[in-house]
């Protein structure tokens, strides 16, 4: 194995709280292990243009507590061509970058799976998306941030739903995933759930928002946006015919899930990450995310770390049930 000398880092696809913190612990430990760093600026579209700038421990100073990448983020649709993931080589060449930490989710891995089985440069992913979807870590970079942001905001939307005496349905982000609302529908107290992981029954919602709950005075209902059902306008209006009498509001929360300073947690576990993405380059490992099982490091294949669908913790799922009699 060649010995490495430059590691390029990157960020792509959607951005997270704490993956500032995460290149920070890249370049800094690239640079305790006397290696150079190159930042690659705006994902895989950077490396096929050549985007790339050096960095030093300067480069990165007073960005832990910043939101959103210092290095920008893009979802390429050229990098899933050939010819464009040549050209990216090609440019590493170039610019001397001989290993990659890739910083993102489950699109960010499936081009440097393919990447790395293609050329001859060790990649490593640090699992960095608000929605927690990836298999080989219990918790991904701006998931913990993302929740508690959107935990706050329900928190407000009940204060005003309880003075109002209304039903309000918020929807939450997670394309594909309903772990941002499973587990802010349980810290904010919310009398429903509905997350693609699970078969959307109307009728048992219908239920579950009238009998027996006519004595509450508001009613928060998180729908997490991939949920079979439709977004929250959709379901608002069924809602709506069904229940004609009810006050009802619909609150999508959109991108201010993904912004502003990450937590203790996701700082931490971006900076541990981030330092054992460089150690396991320097180890032989490549083609795997770098992820926290248990408190323990661990490296998962690109190809188990985006294949499967997380599942949505049926335990939580009942706490949900129990708690929002
Ligand atoms: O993957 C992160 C995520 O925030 C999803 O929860 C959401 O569906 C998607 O990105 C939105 O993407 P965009 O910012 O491209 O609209």
């Amino acid at each position: 194995m060649t010995q490495i000398k430059n590691i390029g880092v990157y960020t792509s696809g959607g951005d997270s709280p704490g993956m500032n913190a995460a290149i920070r612990a890249v370049v800094r430990t690239a640079l305790y292990y006397n290696l150079e760093v190159t930042g690659i600026r705006r994902g895989y579209e950077g490396m096929i243009n050549g985007d790339m700038l050096p960095m030093d421990r300067r480069s990165v100073a007073n960005i832990i507590q910043r939101g959103g990448t210092i290095l920008k983020t893009a979802r390429s649709l050229e990098f899933r061509e050939p010819e464009g993931r040549k050209q990216a080589y090609e440019q590493l060449k170039k610019h001397g970058v001989d290993a990659l930490v890739a910083i993102g989710g489950d699109g960010t891995f499936t081009g440097a799976k393919v990447f790395g089985h293609e050329y001859d440069i060790p990649v490593l992913g640090l699992p960095g998306t608000i929605d927690n979807d990836l298999i080989g870590t219990d918790f991904t970079i701006g998931y913990d941030t993302a929740i508690n942001t959107v935990m706050e905001a329900v928190d407000k939307i009940r204060d005003t739903a309880e003075s109002h005496d209304r039903l309000f349905i918020v929807e939450v982000m997670g394309r594909d995933s309903g772990l941002i609302a499973l587990r802010t529908g349980i810290a904010s107290g919310a009398e429903a759930i509905l997350i693609p992981e699970s078969k959307t029954n109307i009728d048992a919602l219908y239920e579950r928002l009238d009998t027996g709950r006519r004595d509450k005075s508001s009613k928060i209902l998180i729908v997490a946006e991939g949920d079979e059902a439709g977004g929250a306008f959709e379901i608002g209006k069924l809602v709506k015919e069904k229940y004609p009498n009810y006050d009802t509001r619909v609150s999508v929360l959109g991108h201010m899930q993904r912004g502003g300073h990450p937590t203790c947690m996701d700082r931490v576990l971006a900076s541990r990450v981030g330092v054992a993405a460089v150690e396991g380059l320097l180890a032989g490992h490549s083609n795997e995310m770098v992820g926290i099982i248990n408190n323990q490091i661990t490296y998962t294949p690109f190809e188990n770390a985006i294949k499967h669908t997380v599942e949505a913790d049926p335990n939580l799922l009942k706490i949900v049930e129990i708690l929002s009699l």
